[in-house]
């Protein structure tokens, strides 16, 4: 049986598992917009569940004109990223849902750390502006950080008092 110290290096050791998406989006960041990252994170979590998106949903969820989604779905199509022929139906290539899997991962691992800060009014539009320029190195820190904190209760109930003084 392992001692809650050595319990705890695990949870320090365990890093997210999309680094296959990571290495893409390096190999494709000069071509790759804050804007385009925005669509792939939202086809990817759109696709969890129906396997496509269509166009007039993805530009209901990220608040764009349909004619805008259609430019940029196109762009994202050239780059291989999705596919997008009729219908108005995308799906994402092998490439594309890697990609969208580790920005999905991103702005949840932001969120949560930044919800665990307190923070909860600006919480999302800071997620939005921070998974745009955070590293992957400072990503695992705030990754490990959050995960060290909730498994240690004591530890939020000191920082929540500290919030509270
Ligand atoms: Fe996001």
């Amino acid at each position: 049986m392992k001692s809650e110290a050595e319990a705890g290096c695990e949870v320090m050791q365990n890093k997210f598992h999309t680094v296959r998406g990571y290495q893409l989006l390096e190999q494709n960041k000069k071509i790759l917009t804050s804007a385009m990252e925005d669509y792939l994170e939202m086809i990817y979590r759109y696709s969890l569940t129906e396997g496509y998106v269509r166009i007039n949903t993805i530009s209901e969820l990220l608040n764009v004109q349909a004619s805008s989604a259609t430019k940029m779905v196109q762009k994202l199509s050239e780059l291989g990223m999705v596919d997008y022929k009729k219908y108005g139906i995308i799906s994402l290539t092998e490439t594309g849902s890697e990609i969208g899997k580790f920005l999905l991962q991103r702005h949840q691992i932001i969120e949560s750390f930044l919800r665990l800060l307190g923070v909860t009014d600006s919480l999302l539009i800071e997620t939005e502006l921070m998974e745009h320029t955070i590293s992957v190195d400072t990503l695992n820190r705030l990754h490990d950080l959050t995960k060290l904190i909730e498994k240690y209760p004591c530890l939020k109930e000191e920082y929540n008092k500290l919030l509270h003084q």
